[in-house]
């Protein structure tokens, strides 16, 4: 089939290369005329696992390619609204610039019979808005919800293999030839028994929003029991272990620690709070604000931490940060839990080293007054404190002894709880993990 795919982020430029992938023929659209430069040399603009191998085996096959010109996306007959819907400067509400943007573009080369396909996270009411615009630009089109639940450092996965498929639509002469469109498209995803729920738009856009501000929750609520443990003396990890047993409750997105980052959950759920508030539904959603507080409460607590293990002050130490990124395998430093300690440390007058396999180059535009060293073993050099508040794979398996020979002296906070506490102060390391004693 001849898709489009209108923003080529973090879940754009995965949909694109998991489409062609699929066997299709795709056009990805991008305003970032560096991303449409480097998709189209193959290159991956961020770092994603699996991403740049998918690029290259679709790039040899002809059936991807890149533009900043929309009018390329004319051929294709369906159409992924794939654009971000970040956090408004000063405001809780979601930015609609690009979706308004991305979808007016779509409007100028729309067909009889195209489908166009919303996947950006978006205020519930949205889809509904953009329909009767796109019935007014060109009556014989469909719009569908067909929300994206991928992960990023999962993405090329999650987009080949989903849970499950949501499509939205409204009841209409044409909705069966659009379902049938889509299930086109995901013809092989389908033939893997992937479950498709079909319901109207309304629920179709709850769907995500939902989804964010449930893990969310669990993630709160397990940090919220992690400052209960930090007052009792209990172990927040052993506590999850217990309780996750329980299939009802689960053991995943309980890791108590640093709390959630990244460009979806936090922002996620403000908006969320937002448009319920613009429905007259405010108190509905409240306790969406004491999980926003919990999870930064937890930023603060990992920097009073550092604080009480260096008896009292920052001022004048050595401080070594082992991670950026919002969490391991991304690139990713929107609203980074990681960084924002780091900062916070460095205004309270430290020399703060932030060391990371992948975010560097982002962080050092972000946060430009860190210091940031690629080496780890340099980055370890000297540090009267060490923060481990990203759990890449290879800062949990690292060696207590080798890190002790190259800091200043063996005190550490785990800021994810990815450490094992016995190990480390058995090389003489003083440990302090949140939730834990
Ligand atoms: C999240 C959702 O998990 C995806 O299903 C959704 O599609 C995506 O948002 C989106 O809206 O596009 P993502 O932001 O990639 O995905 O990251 P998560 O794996 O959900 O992690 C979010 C944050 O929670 C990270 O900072 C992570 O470190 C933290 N986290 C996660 C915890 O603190 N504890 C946990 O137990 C799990």
């Amino acid at each position: 089939m001849n898709i489009s795919v209108i923003g080529c982020g973090y879940l754009g430029a995965v949909h694109a290369a998991s489409m062609a992938e699929l066997g299709h023929h795709v056009v990805g659209i991008d305003t970032d005329p560096w991303k449409v430069e480097s998709l189209s040399a193959g290159k991956a603009p961020f770092f994603e696992p699996g991403l740049p191998e998918l690029l290259t085996s679709a790039g040899e096959t002809g059936r991807l390619k890149f533009s900043p010109n929309i009018k390329e996306a004319a051929d294709a007959t369906v159409h992924f609204l794939c654009v971000g819907t970040p956090q408004k400067p000063g405001e809780n509400a979601a930015d609609m610039q690009f979706v308004e943007a991305g979808f007016t573009s779509l409007l100028s080369i729309v067909k009889p019979g195209d489908v166009i396909v919303g996947k950006s996270t978006v205020p519930v009411g949205t889809a509904e808005h953009l329909a009767e615009r796109l019935a007014l630009a060109e009556p014989e089109a469909t719009l569908i919800w067909n929300p994206e639940f991928l992960r990023e450092g999962f993405a090329v996965q999650d987009t080949l293999h989903p849970d499950r498929l949501v499509y939205g639509i409204d009841e209409s002469p044409r909705a069966e030839a659009a379902i049938a469109a889509l299930d086109g498209v995901y013809a092989a995803i389908l033939a893997d028994d992937t479950p498709r729920l079909i319901m109207d738009p309304a629920p179709a856009q709850l769907v995500k929003v939902a989804a964010n501000s449930f893990l969310a929750t669990k993630i709160s609520f397990i940090n919220a029991m992690a400052e209960l443990c930090e007052r009792t003396g209990a172990d927040v990890t052993l506590l999850a272990d217990a309780i996750g047993m329980d299939d009802r409750i689960g053991r995943k997105f309980l890791n108590a620690g640093l709390g959630f980052g990244g460009g979806c959950l936090p922002k996620d759920i403000r908006a969320f709070m937002a448009r319920a508030g613009e429905l007259g539904a405010d108190q509905t959603l409240s306790f969406l604000a004491e999980v926003d507080a919990i999870n930064t409460r937890r930023r603060v607590r990992t920097v009073d931490l550092a604080r009480e293990e260096l008896g009292g002050s920052l001022h004048g130490r050595k401080v070594t940060v082992l991670g950026a990124a919002f969490k391991p395998n991304s690139d990713d430093i929107r609203d980074s839990p990681a960084l924002n300690v780091a900062e916070q440390i460095r205004l309270q007058g430290a020399t703060v080293t932030v060391t990371d396999p992948a975010a560097l180059n982002n962080a050092r535009v972000a946060y430009p007054n860190l210091m940031y060293v690629d080496d780890l073993e340099q980055a370890l050099d000297g540090a009267e404190i060490v923060l481990l508040l990203t759990e890449w794979a290879q800062f949990a398996e690292l060696d207590p002894e080798y890190v002790g020979g190259l800091v200043s002296q063996r005190v550490l906070v785990d800021g994810r709880n990815a450490l094992d506490p016995a190990k480390w102060r058995a090389a003489g390391w003083q440990y302090r993990a949140l939730g834990r004693h």
